[in-house]
């Protein structure tokens, strides 16, 4: 049904609604499993319009309720059949990354640069989800991010905001599929709107200065593209902006999301972020008051801290919140319920899936975002048996790699790197990593290569977790110094959710993988890379930085007055960036080597230039390059174009990401890998909102990542 006759048909559930109702719709409550009896009482008493199936603020990181379906079913029975109007419950849960069957976390499917193979995983992930009752879900959160020190990085798809643009689309879709009415598809929320991954000094929860230019071109580009693909809601950050809280702030809420972005679903609020700003800060007097900023801002609905339920019909009666204010809210909130046939179908049907085949996906999906950073005289992959000696804190783990916010995984499915290796190759000798090193090390002295498995817990990422120093641990690295000393090849897997400082730790290793946070399957994703029964194609999705003092370093910086460089070349002593650090990181956004080698070659545009008319009216710069495999293995190589306005009425980055494509490449083979450019990549916004594209020249920078030096020169005229 189209959006105005759903709209249509919620003004007419509004019309027959009394203030109480309505005070119940904007309000969302939270659930625990042993008060069942109490939420369906509040349900005949406050008719909540959603029921959040968590019973903590930390749900990505505390044990929540398991999501029982018949228990939902029971509770939306009582909204239907034992409230005024019938009106049905919209059930949320924090389904980020999986559900029984966990992918990997959202910062390393970014890595895998295939938005095809996100959108099935996402689908998948909607189809365990739905099965159990769960009909709205509080992702994508697309909040764009350049400090590794923020935990909830990994939640997110990291730097850039064209692939962040990229990953919106492929989450909605895959969670509401291309018809939200559909019974099995669930209602997406992009969140957390908006700029919460600036918080300062990564430290979560911390104040973000955001300028309009930088919001508009930034962090905005996710959400533009997540309301383009039809998010039926958004969730506000706990962040402040202009020195006022996302949860109060209605420049942001209502002028900028709903007016200049058109976003007509409704907005809610993050946990107790509505309390929060009388709690700590400082903005509103009382939960009065912060309900009163909030529903006038644009908040629609109220996370679990009954600020609306308690306050709205007292602010109605002095009249400074209106009752059209409370109808719009109502109504939006109506609407997304309609739009998704939840009057159709409120106990939507439970349709099995396909375990087997969720798994098989699971694993693809990590081993497509394993990341080869290094491999010095091609120690990977290695012989199934050659004599392996294997050691590190994750080796044996079954837990941690599937990564923060997973609220419900089957731990059946997880098995030990350890495990998949032996699957791989039994010729291993294993050491553990704590107690004497160096005496233990001595028993892989005969070894043909040593692998560690290093990395972080899920503990030490996600949200409330940030880190000062981001990086591999001192006791890990003792581990690999040790290795080193027996003049054997080091490979490390570096099992870090969260991007790291790697710096001159480099030399430890003489091949490393970033393999992130792989979810249910991350184990056998690495057996299959380190034995070569998989080809490393993921790409950095961030900047890994040299060290913690380049922070915050990202690859689409602008260029300064006199440091014109950003982190491309550090040589002219006039521009350095630092006097005691380079400024270049260790590894640069975009950045993954393969098994394999690939030549670039003749890079072109069909047209040197075009007029602005031409471009506005959809006429595009066709480039195109030629890449071929020149190594023995089969390959994927990863063509990515990066675009640099060189005179703008803005400052504008040095290097910006605009087009990608995967292309599998036989020893030998040679494809032609062709981009379309237009006014969509070749402008930027103004701090209004405004679109324009500016006539002049444009570099064009086609590579393996954001270095690239093959470059092509265009112009719009
Ligand atoms: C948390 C998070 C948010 C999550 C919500 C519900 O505090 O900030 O991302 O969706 O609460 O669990």
């Amino acid at each position: 049904m189209e959006y105005c006759e759903c709209k249509k048909k919620a003004e007419e559930i509004l019309a027959k609604m009394d203030r109480k109702e309505k005070i119940g719709q904007v309000t969302q409550i939270f659930y625990t499993e042993d008060n069942l009896e109490e939420i369906k009482e509040a349900i005949r008493t406050i008719h909540p319009g959603s029921i959040i199936l968590c019973n903590s603020m930390f749900a990505g990181n505390e044990a929540q309720a398991t999501v029982k379906r018949d228990k939902i079913d029971e509770l939306q029975k009582t909204a239907i059949n034992e409230t005024k109007n019938g009106i049905p419950l919209i059930f949320g849960r924090d389904v980020i990354h999986g559900h029984k069957v966990v992918f990997p976390i959202p910062l390393t499917m970014a890595a895998s640069f295939d938005m095809e193979c996100i959108r099935d995983c996402y689908d998948m992930v909607r189809e365990e989800a739905v099965y159990d009752g769960i009909k709205w879900t509080f992702a994508p959160m697309i909040d764009l991010c350049r400090d590794p020190r923020w935990g909830r990085i990994i939640e997110g798809p990291g730097e850039d905001p064209y692939l962040g643009s990229l990953m919106a689309k492929a989450i909605v879709k895959g969670f509401q599929t291309d018809d939200l009415s559909d019974e099995e598809a669930i209602a997406a929320c992009a969140k957390h709107f908006v700029g919460y991954g600036a918080s300062e000094g990564g430290r979560d929860y911390n104040h973000t200065e955001i300028s309009d230019y930088l919001l508009q071109n930034t962090f905005l580009p996710a959400f533009r593209s997540a309301i383009k693909a039809g998010a039926a809601t958004v969730m506000s950050g706990f962040n402040d902006v202009n020195g006022i809280p996302i949860s109060a702030n209605k420049y942001l809420l209502t002028d900028v999301l709903k007016n200049q972005l058109g976003f007509n679903g409704f907005v809610i609020s993050d946990w107790d972020a509505i309390r929060q700003m009388m709690a700590f800060s400082g903005f509103a007097a009382d939960k009065k008051d912060a309900a009163r900023l909030a529903i006038n801002a644009g908040i629609d609905m109220d996370m679990v801290d009954n600020c609306y339920i308690e306050n709205l019909d007292a602010l109605l009666d002095e009249g400074t919140v209106s009752e059209q204010q409370l109808d719009e809210a109502v109504l939006r909130i109506l609407t997304v319920k309609i739009q998704m046939g939840l009057f159709e179908h409120p106990i939507c049907k439970r349709n099995p899936y396909n375990v087997q085949k969720h798994l098989a996906k699971a694993q693809q999906m990590a081993e497509k975002s394993i990341v080869l950073l290094k491999n010095e005289n091609n120690v990977l992959p290695l012989g199934k048996s050659d004599s392996i000696g294997l050691s590190g804190p994750f080796l044996e783990d079954k837990t941690e790699l599937v990564g923060s916010w997973a609220l419900d995984t089957d731990y059946n499915h997880v098995i030990s790197p350890l495990e998949a290796i032996k699957q791989k190759n039994e010729n291993i000798t294993i050491i553990t990593h704590t107690g004497n090193l160096a005496h233990n090390i001595m028993q892989l002295r005969d070894c043909d290569a040593i692998v560690l498995i290093l990395g972080e817990g899920r503990d030490v990422n996600g949200e409330a977790h940030s880190l000062s120093q981001p990086s591999i641990p001192e006791n890990q690295l003792l581990l690999a110094k040790e290795a080193k000393k027996l003049g054997k090849p080091v490979i490390g897997v570096l099992c870090f959710g969260r991007p790291i400082v790697i710096g001159e730790n480099d030399k430890l290793f003489d091949a490393l993988l970033f393999a992130g946070h792989g979810g249910s399957c991350a184990a056998q994703a690495i057996g299959a890379i380190l034995f070569g029964d998989a080809e490393p194609e993921g790409r950095l999705p961030f900047t890994l930085p040299y060290s913690v003092g380049q922070i915050p370093i990202y690859y689409n910086a602008q260029p300064g007055a006199r440091q014109i460089n950003g982190y491309y070349n550090d040589e002219n002593p006039a521009h350095r960036n630092y006097l005691d650090c380079t400024g270049e990181p260790s590894y640069p956004f975009g950045f993954g080597l393969s098994y394999t080698e690939f030549e670039y070659a003749d890079l072109k545009t069909d047209a040197e230039s075009l007029g602005s008319q031409e471009l506005n009216k959809g006429k595009l710069f066709k480039i195109s390059v030629t890449v071929q495999n020149t190594g023995e293995r089969r390959g994927v190589a990863v063509p990515q174009l990066y675009v640099r306005d060189i005179l703008a009425s803005r400052m504008r980055p040095l290097r910006a990401l605009r087009a990608f494509s995967k292309l599998e490449l036989m020893p030998g083979e040679s494809k032609k890998a062709e981009f379309s450019i237009g006014y969509e990549d070749l402008g930027f916004f103004l701090e209004n909102g405004t679109y324009i594209v500016e006539p002049g020249e444009f570099y064009i920078y086609v590579g393996e990542n954001c270095t690239a030096k093959n470059q092509i020169k265009i112009s719009i005229t």
